[in-house]
């Protein structure tokens, strides 16, 4: 958060919700001074005449470290850092997804695992921009983030709606949204992770980032990038961003879910659904799909199971004060290290997508 905590203790779950409004007001404040610009606007500056964007990050672009491990150094570009409210990479979708004039009946309607960053995210920036939303959670192996999720759904009033599998989700996500019509309210359905071709936008704009920073001689050309390969938009937004700039970085993106959710196929409709936004806006991209190898062999027992390898990469990634979990980040990482410095010829760069700001602090009274 902006505000310096000297905090007291995280509010109840009666005090919850009105110290999140506090806290909420302070962030509205620190986003209306923040820069505004975003690299995307550079290169199509007319995109927000055809989807509707809202600033919700208070931190872009945000900044590249480099690390060393072992023998390897790896640059590390720091989207923990998106957003002092709640970081990582969710937020970049967002700012193209919870924009438009809101109807006072609109909810959003969204879903995902029941430790889901995305309807984290989506909970907390709707409630910024006073949206409700209702969730859709399907049953993930045991995780701490499930019981910050569940305070934060809790403070925000978003109410859950369980479901035992990921591939029941889908259909019980149109359930819902079916409810909510009959309610007299207007669902707007946020599909998974965020990732249509108006979220993936976010992620062109953070390629473009990395671009500039190449452009202005602060970091080299990374050869790869890895990142966590969830609901793919994430991949396939730096790819289309990597593709304007010109550079010839490829994405490994690092399987933490089933194959069904981010195959070929999904990758290839993500493309060219950002594509034809590009387009729109005046920026003709070709398909940059043939930038991604997707990197099998990390997942495991399956979403959200730990693996030995992802539980070391999470270890050092705490060492270096990177922040990291099993589902995602330790999967993705653990792959990044595998490689960097011997399959690979140049920089190496990891795609840190967890937020570096507990959302617990959201819900805490500063003092
Ligand atoms: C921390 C984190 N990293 C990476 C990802 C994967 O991003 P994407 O769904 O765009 O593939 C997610 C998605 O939920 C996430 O929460």
């Amino acid at each position: 958060m902006v505000a310096t905590a000297t905090t007291a203790a995280v509010a109840g779950s009666d005090g919850a919700t009105e110290v999140l409004q506090t806290n909420l007001r302070s962030y509205r404040r620190a986003l209306a001074d923040a820069p505004s610009d975003r690299a995307i606007l550079r290169v199509a500056p007319t995109l927000p005449d055809i989807v509707d964007y809202r600033r919700l990050a208070d931190s872009l672009p945000t900044p590249v470290s480099e690390v060393e491990i072992g023998d390897s150094r790896i640059l590390v570009k720091r989207d923990d850092l998106t957003s002092s409210l709640y970081g990582g990479n969710k937020v970049r979708k967002l700012e193209w997804l919870l924009a438009g004039p809101a109807a006072a009946s609109e909810i959003l309607v969204t879903g995902g695992g029941t430790a889901s960053h995305h309807v984290l995210a989506t909970a907390l920036f709707g409630r910024l921009l006073d949206l409700d939303t209702e969730a859709v959670l399907f049953t993930q192996p045991p995780n701490p983030g499930i019981e910050v999720l569940a305070r934060v759904l809790d403070a925000t009033r978003t109410p859950a709606h369980e479901t035992s599998s990921m591939f029941l989700y889908p259909a019980k996500l149109l359930e819902v949204a079916a409810r909510v019509l009959a309610r007299g309210r207007r669902p707007r359905i946020l599909y998974p992770g965020g990732s249509t071709g108006a979220g993936t936008l976010g992620y062109v704009d953070c390629a473009l980032e990395i671009a500039e920073a190449v452009d202005r001689g602060e970091i080299e050309e990374p050869a790869v990038v890895f990142c966590a390969l969830g609901s793919a938009g994430t991949a396939v937004g730096l790819a289309i961003g990597f593709e304007i700039a010109g550079l010839s970085t490829r994405i490994a993106g690092v399987r933490v879910t089933d194959a069904i959710v981010n195959g070929p196929p999904v990758l290839h409709a993500m493309d060219g659904a950002c594509r034809g936004l590009l387009r729109i806006a005046g920026c003709r991209v070709p398909s940059a799909v043939w930038r991604i190898e997707i990197v099998d062999g990390y997942l495991g027992d399956g979403y959200g199971h730990p693996t030995l390898e992802g539980s070391a990469a999470v270890e050092i990634a705490g060492r270096l004060g990177l922040p990291a979990e099993q589902t995602y980040t330790g999967k993705a990482l653990a792959a990044a290290l595998d490689r960097a410095g011997h399959e690979i010829e140049g920089p190496v760069m990891f795609l840190e997508t967890l937020s570096k700001a507990d959302p617990l602090d959201a819900l805490t009274a500063r003092s």
